[in-house]
């Protein structure tokens, strides 16, 4: 059994597709999957009622990302079927492609008994997310299949950060999906048109990311808290919140949150908010229930 992890992005998305670094955290929850010999290769995944075959044409992505991967399998093989376990909400900032990508790679690895390192794992992911994300930085692929805190940025090798205390998030579901890819492709767009502009706000985003590390290896929440919400103030300068989101965040701190933030593409999925204790973190989810599709408390990292 393979498994890709979930993750969120403390600091720094979209700033990471354009050379700056990222915060991010693995969770726990993530994607497992197994690999059986079969009469032709296929992926089930059961909680979307779905099963592909690898294709290039594929209407499904899914299809297509599977024969990305696949293709790059030497040698003569039996074919697999590979079954997924997917324990995340999709479209939502939690990483859910790359981990679904990870745990199919590893389930492949496992069945021909190939051996790789979480790295490799990663990089190959890569092909996988371009399926699906055209230009992705490579953060999700990178937590998914090594997890853990870390600084990230794109091309180098990540950086594992060790917390002084747990960072506790509550981890809440807009309910509205949105696609990275576009999200990607619209402050793309912004950037060409504005460059000086939007690098500042790149610029100050990778601030954040390395007072971030630093509250991180502290242990200081407040300051991290703080840090949270600047660093939402930045996105929303992209346009890539939504009112929903933003109530949330608000929600979040009324009721006692350190701070909050959307993490990942942004247009709709997830916030994150930090808490102190495990108590406080079931507070603000009971006081987002009326907003949110869904939210559970979190250890970043575990
Ligand atoms: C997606 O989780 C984060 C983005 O920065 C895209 C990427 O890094 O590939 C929006």
């Amino acid at each position: 059994m393979a498994f890709g992890r979930g993750k969120v992005i403390l600091f720094g998305e979209h700033g990471v597709v354009h050379g700056r670094p990222a915060l991010a955290a693995g969770l726990a929850r993530g994607v497992t999957a197994t690999a059986i010999a079969a009469d032709a290769d296929a992926l089930v995944v059961e909680a979307w009622d779905l099963e592909v075959s690898p294709s290039p044409e594929a209407e499904q992505p899914l299809g297509r990302a599977l024969w990305e991967v696949l293709r790059r399998f030497d040698g003569e093989r039996a074919p697999l079927r590979v079954t997924a376990e997917v324990a995340l909400p999709a479209g939502a900032g939690l990483g859910c492609s790359a981990a679904l990508g990870v745990a199919v790679i590893g389930a492949v690895d496992e069945a021909l008994g190939a051996k790789r390192s979480p790295e490799a794992l990663a990089e190959a992911c890569l092909v996988w997310e371009r399926v699906f994300h055209g230009n992705p930085s490579g953060v999700d692929s990178a937590m998914a299949a090594m997890g853990g805190v870390a600084v990230f940025r794109r091309g180098e090798t990540l950086v594992p950060i060790v917390p002084r205390t747990p960072i506790r998030l509550v981890i809440a579901d807009s309910g509205e999906t949105s696609s990275t890819m576009s999200m990607v492709a619209e402050v793309a767009r912004q950037h060409e048109r504005a460059p000086a502009r939007i690098d500042a706000v790149f610029d100050g985003m990778a601030a954040i990311v390395q007072n971030g590390r630093l509250a991180v290896e502290t242990g200081d929440l407040r300051s991290l808290g703080q840090l949270m919400t600047l660093n939402q103030t930045l996105l929303n300068t992209l346009m890539i919140s939504t009112a929903k989101l933003e109530e949330m965040c608000s929600a979040a701190r009324e009721a006692g949150a350190l701070g909050a933030k959307l993490t990942g593409a942004g247009g709709g999925g997830c916030m994150i908010a930090l808490v102190d204790t495990v108590a406080r973190g079931e507070a603000v989810c009971a006081a987002l229930s009326p907003l949110c599709q869904s939210a559970f408390v979190a250890e970043a990292g575990a």
